[in-house]
């Protein structure tokens, strides 16, 4: 192709904001040191957005209320933890981003996806532009055998990779990573701004067009957000991360957008030799290796989504050696945490200015729900007074600046786990003691206990 006149163009690499000059800060999303400078076709740049335009005929619109919606138009992965995240199965002709860290699993993860679903009678297509046949061979020999519908390319142009699709014509493609990919009319770098977003809008048409359900990979940056634009998410149906501590074993697959589903649904993994397994019952998991009868360890539940999970929140406080202590939380807000210290010193009169404190939720996970604000406080005293709290307790509920302690939503469900799980005693907000009743009173071991101040709760556990 004939290259014109050629123009550099600064974009944002987290937003994708476009500037004729380099800016220390980009305007657009505020972050700082993100320009990057990047050569561009002038005439690409009259077509850029064009590309949604090729190849379009006017349609007709139809009546909402006729248009059928048939099962057969989601394909159920058979991997249950997945499915669900995606709301019931990958949705006909969708585009799905699947975000996290190098190495915590998202080829192992996309991998048994095209297993399962190839074995399911569907075709589909695993396009790499990182790994070569005999590598993806390697780890798919650990994952168990594949049928004659998995069908692999090992290709990083995007005009090569159209091409194949439309001879091929698989239902399902998998893009590993969508960085790698590059389209020739676009002349950045492979992995810029200008080229991410090219090669995502090209897959999104083809995704639309021949009613293939694409899954993309994304890199994430030391952030924690997918390289490249934030456009990207803006234009896939859903956006998955896949996060966890790379140490531990077991990953969380969380959903942050989903046009077919509720989000922030989550489902647990654990890697093992063999690949990824589902594991069933993520509340036991997360509570296993608790430390028995040990000072400042309190289990709360959070609800991820549908699903109401127990955690365990740590917390460690001791006499400061320095003028300024030194505070630190692991999985949780760290405002949050100092804003719950000044209540509890204000509200309770626990003289925690001159302690260090640090907070940890285990396992390596990211709650940021205020349901769980109660357990914090509870742990943070509980180190302070050097002392345990019942093993059996668990504590959920929302703190306010008063002391006070709120109501929280789906408590029911909540201590409905926490009673599966053998918990006996649960603190819980007063207001929410009239949504958990045990349908027969009596026949339910766990006996709940409403508080309605931080300072209710100390009494509770002093006694
Ligand atoms: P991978 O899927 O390559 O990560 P990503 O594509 O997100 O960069 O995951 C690689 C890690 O998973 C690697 O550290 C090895 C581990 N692993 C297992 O523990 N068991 C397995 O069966 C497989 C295939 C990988
Ligand atoms: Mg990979």
């Amino acid at each position: 192709m004939a290259k014109g006149k050629m123009t550099s163009i600064f974009f944002c690499q987290s937003c994708g904001y476009e500037s004729a000059k380099w800016m220390g800060q980009c305007p657009g999303c505020k972050a700082w040191n993100t320009m990057v400078e990047e050569t561009v076709d002038r005439s690409e740049l009259k077509n850029s957005g064009g590309i949604m335009r090729r190849q379009r005929e006017a349609s007709e619109p139809c009546v909402l209320s006729e248009v059928t919606i048939r099962e057969q138009d989601k394909v159920l992965t058979g991997i249950g933890e997945l499915d669900r995240v995606l709301g019931g199965g990958i949705v006909q002709g969708s585009m799905t981003l699947v975000g996290g860290d190098p190495g915590i699993g998202k080829s192992t993860l996309l991998l048994q996806v095209c297993r399962a679903v190839a074995e399911g009678g569907h075709k589909v297509l695993y396009i790499s532009g990182e790994e070569s046949q005999v590598q993806i061979k390697m780890r798919a020999d650990r994952l168990g055998s594949f049928g004659p519908n998995m069908l692999l390319l090992c290709e990083t142009s995007l005009d090569a990779i159209t091409e194949t699709i439309k001879k091929v014509k698989p239902e399902i493609v998998v893009i590993d990573s969508i960085q790698t990919m590059y389209a020739e009319s676009v002349s950045a770098a492979p992995g810029s701004v200008s080229q991410v977003r090219e090669a995502t809008a090209v897959l999104l048409q083809l995704a639309k067009g021949l009613l293939i359900s694409v899954f993309i990979v994304g890199h994430v940056t030391k952030e924690g957000t997918v390289a490249g634009p934030r456009v990207l998410e803006h234009m896939v149906d859903t956006v998955l991360y896949f996060e966890g501590d790379r140490h531990a074993s077991y990953r969380i697959l969380r959903g942050v957008k989903n046009r077919f589903g509720s989000t922030n649904e989550i489902g647990v993994f654990e890697m093992r030799e063999n690949g990824l397994m589902e594991v069933q019952n993520p509340s036991e998991y997360m509570l296993s290796g608790r430390p028995e009868n040990a000072s400042g360890s309190v289990v709360t539940c959070s609800m991820e989504g549908t699903r109401p999970l127990l955690i365990e929140i740590q917390g460690l406080v001791c006499h400061s050696n320095f003028g300024i202590p030194r505070r630190q939380t692991t999985g949780t807000d760290f405002n949050r945490v100092n804003l719950l210290m000044a209540v509890l010193e204000k509200r309770s009169g626990i003289q925690l200015s001159g302690c260090d404190a640090y907070v940890n939720i285990t396992g390596g996970l990211k709650v940021m729900e205020p349901a769980i604000d109660l357990a914090i406080v509870l742990a943070i005293v509980s180190s302070f007074w050097n002392r345990a709290l019942p093993s059996k307790l668990i504590a959920f509920g929302e703190v306010g600046l008063s002391g006070e302690v709120r109501a929280v939503s789906q408590a029911g469900q909540r201590v409905q786990e926490a009673e599966k799980l053998g918990f006996e005693i649960c603190l819980l907000p007063k207001v929410n003691l009239s949504d958990c009743r045990p349908e027969q009173p009596g026949k339910g071991k766990i006996k709940v206990i409403g508080i309605s101040t931080v300072q209710d709760a100390l009494d509770y556990c002093r006694d």
